[in-house]
């Protein structure tokens, strides 16, 4: 090989690593951990959704963000962890290996790699309500089939202004999803926008 194909090749690799980093349909490249903190506007619509006063875990809560909104609207969170965490308040550890506590509800914005959301939806809707926020185009995809059976609600968000100060927002749609145990009643319910 030549010194110039090699130099086409691994520029093509830079490439690729770049462009498998980047949001679907976006043209920036996703920060790591995928710490998007969740604005307030974000978390409305879910009010609707919980009552009045309540307890919550949150066990991928980076800065404490999606914490503070909810404890706006009645939310007393028992619990609040991160793989790596930027509050005080928020413990050190992989969602995947915190045994749900009793709480009325997990909520939180997760990382929104497959590999992670799907055992987690696993983890923790076998035990507790789950409200999850992530990227709408999910439940119309093969791989949400196996999820059915746990999904009760879907809130729709539409795009999300991510970085505060931003003019843009994300290019996908998101919206809340409630997954729970499985119990035969399907379908979930839908709520559209306001
Ligand atoms: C999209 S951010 C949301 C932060 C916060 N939930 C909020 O809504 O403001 C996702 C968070 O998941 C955390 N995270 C990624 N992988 C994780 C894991 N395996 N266990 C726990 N937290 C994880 C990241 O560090 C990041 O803080």
């Amino acid at each position: 090989m030549t010194s110039s194909e090699t130099s086409f090749n691994s520029r093509r690799k830079i490439t690729l690593v770049i462009w498998c980093n980047m949001g679907k349909r976006s043209d920036f490249e996703r920060v790591e951990r995928d710490f998007y903190p969740t604005p307030y506007e974000a978390v409305l619509p879910l009010t609707d959704h919980l009552p009045d006063t309540f307890s919550f875990i949150e066990p991928c809560a980076g800065d404490g963000r999606l914490v503070n909104h909810i404890k706006v609207h009645g939310g007393i969170c028992t619990w609040a962890s991160d793989i790596e965490p930027q509050a005080d308040f928020v413990f050190k550890a992989d969602a995947l290996d915190v045994e749900p506590q009793a709480a009325d509800y997990m909520i939180t914005n997760p990382p929104w790699n497959r590999k992670i959301l799907h055992p987690m939806i696993e983890h923790y809707s076998d035990r507790i309500p789950t409200w999850l926020l992530f990227d709408a185009d999910w439940m119309h995809t093969k791989q949400s089939v196996p999820f059915m059976p746990r999904l009760k609600k879907v809130v729709s968000i539409g795009r999300i202004k991510w970085i505060e100060g931003s003019k843009s927002t994300g290019k996908d749609n998101c919206c809340w999803y409630l997954f729970d145990k499985p119990d035969g009643e399907w379908p979930p319910q839908f709520f559209g926008r306001k």
